[in-house]
């Protein structure tokens, strides 16, 4: 499973994709204004520090527009995925896109019936919002096993499952289990997904011990 860090925060892709765990990064409009960066920019920035796929959202509503402003995105450097709401223009850019041999990563998904429109688009990546299904009642991840599923009975279909609106190691547990291609977590989630009581009480006891034998490994 791939995973992907879900923000435009510059230091924290900086500081995570030292852990060697960092495959991509998405970004949306509301993570670029909250990280207050010049749009372009930060995206080389973050394309010179993970040279996996970087997510970069069109702001236009229009096929024409997006392509438009897609054509001033693809230049900033090689891995740039170009990210397109699913709207029945963002599915038109997307076959323009990738005809033309772009990435591109088609976000705010919520249907199974979206998910396969996207990839009849040609799409790289389908990017299925579970956090915020869960937020209105709906299992996020049942929605992730019927793409799975669908996708798996054409296997012309080449669209990777992106999980995104990731809000707990849960999330990632679920999806992996299912089979998801990539999922975009949070820097916090991913942080935590190393965490465990036992492991941090299993090493004190281990180094206290050791500490007992006077000996030095160096
Ligand atoms: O990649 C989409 C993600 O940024 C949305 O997350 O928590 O706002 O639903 P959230």
């Amino acid at each position: 499973m791939q995973f992907f860090i879900d923000t435009a925060d510059i230091e924290e892709i900086r500081d995570l994709a030292a852990t060697a765990m960092v495959d991509g990064v998405t970004t949306n409009p509301s993570l670029i204004a909250k990280s207050g960066a010049d749009f372009k920019t930060l995206l080389a920035q973050i394309c010179e520090v993970v040279s996996g796929p970087v997510s970069a959202e069109v702001t236009a509503l229009d096929a024409e527009t997006m392509l438009a402003e897609a054509a001033a995105l693809t230049p900033i450097a090689a891995n740039i995925c170009i990210k397109v709401p699913l709207t029945w223009e963002g599915l038109k850019a997307t076959r323009a896109l990738s005809d033309k041999g772009h990435m591109v990563n088609v976000t705010l998904c919520f249907s199974a019936n979206q998910a396969l429109l996207a990839a009849k688009a040609g799409a790289r990546y389908i990017s299925p919002f579970v956090g915020r299904l869960d937020d209105i009642g709906i299992n996020g991840m049942d929605l992730i096993a019927d793409i799975r599923r669908i996708y798996d009975n054409y296997p012309a279909l080449t669209t990777e499952i992106l999980v995104a609106s990731v809000r707990s190691p849960e999330h990632i547990h679920d999806a992996a289990l299912i089979g998801a291609d990539v999922a975009t977590l949070p820097p916090a989630v991913l942080r935590s997904l190393a965490a465990h009581p036992l492991t941090d009480k299993g090493l004190a006891a281990f180094l206290s011990d050791w500490q007992k034998t006077g000996q030095s490994i160096k």
